[in-house]
């Protein structure tokens, strides 16, 4: 991409962002997250792909904008969720605080993935975030600090993050498992089932505007068997009443360089619902 076209973007940035009083965001951002072709690690490369699936809706304030507004008819809480599929954590009361949850899930002992783990990855960010972002699971860079999204494809997630005109500490950052599956496999529907119920606390603690879900997985487990990653994302789907957009997860994008124009309409969407105004690409 021309050097100009982030030059742009990073001008109509600057300015909707001294009309709104934020700041703008640098060329380089831009254009690093347009054009990261760095080599994939071996964790990245090592880790299997597989197909998933799931489902629908949008902030109240696009409802009228976006077709694909879309809500489950399996599911009274509007998200078609098999209980067989994804579980409930294991249907016991939590904690109603962020930080008791995570102390909760730090001694969970509920699946296999505990006796390989390093670390429980609880996630983190603002407690009280507008956007939250959900992924697989922590990988082996995760694993080993404790911390969600910290390897490669983390630092892919802070460009979009950047690039949505956010900062990694406004918004909260979690994983569908808690801990490592290893070798980086998908997370099977048993260890989800366990784990997915402290996911859905965290949710209901933080109520989020919206939720952008990272990948297949994020999509199977949170909203069930909507379709593939290729079909939902840039569709609106609810989970509880949160207007939820799928979006490929970063380790494919760094992949599939090609997807992160998709992954950027995607954002894009998302960014509206927070009357963040994408950069307008001009025409010569
Ligand atoms: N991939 C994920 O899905 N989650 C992480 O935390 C890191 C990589």
């Amino acid at each position: 991409m021309a050097e100009e076209f982030f030059q742009v973007l990073a001008e109509c940035l600057e300015r909707e962002g001294r009309r709104k009083g934020r700041p703008g965001i640098a060329p380089e951002v831009l254009k690093e997250f347009f054009t990261d072709s760095r080599p994939e690690t071996e964790e990245l490369r090592s880790q299997p792909r597989r197909k998933a699936a799931p489902p629908s809706m949008p902030p109240h304030s696009l409802i009228q904008a976006s077709p694909a507004l879309e809500t489950s008819a399996s599911s009274s809480s509007s998200v078609p969720i098999s209980a067989s599929a994804t579980g409930n954590g294991g249907d016991v009361a939590l904690p109603d605080s962020l930080d008791m949850l995570a102390e909760t899930v730090a001694q969970c002992r509920r699946c296999i993935l505990a006796e390989t783990r390093q670390h429980v990855v609880f996630g983190e960010g603002n407690p009280h975030a507008g956007l939250m972002f959900i992924g697989e699971g922590p990988g082996a860079d995760e694993d080993r600090l404790g911390r969600p999204f910290v390897g490669r494809a983390g630092q892919l997630l802070d460009k979009m993050i950047a690039a949505m005109q956010f900062t990694r500490e406004e918004v909260y950052i979690a994983n569908i498992v808690k801990c490592r599956p290893p070798g980086n496999r998908v997370p099977s529907p048993d260890e989800a089932a366990c784990c997915i119920g402290y996911l859905k606390k965290q949710i209901e603690l933080i109520r989020p505007e919206a939720i952008v879900l990272l990948g297949a997985t994020a999509v199977t487990f949170l909203l069930g068997p909507v379709g593939g990653i290729t079909r939902v994302r840039g569709r609106w789907f609810a989970y509880e009443g949160i207007p939820v957009m799928p979006t490929f997860h970063p380790a494919y994008l760094l992949r599939q360089e090609s997807a992160k124009r998709e992954a950027w309409i995607d954002l894009q969407m998302v960014m509206k619902v927070f009357g963040k105004t994408p950069p307008s690409r001009k025409r010569a």
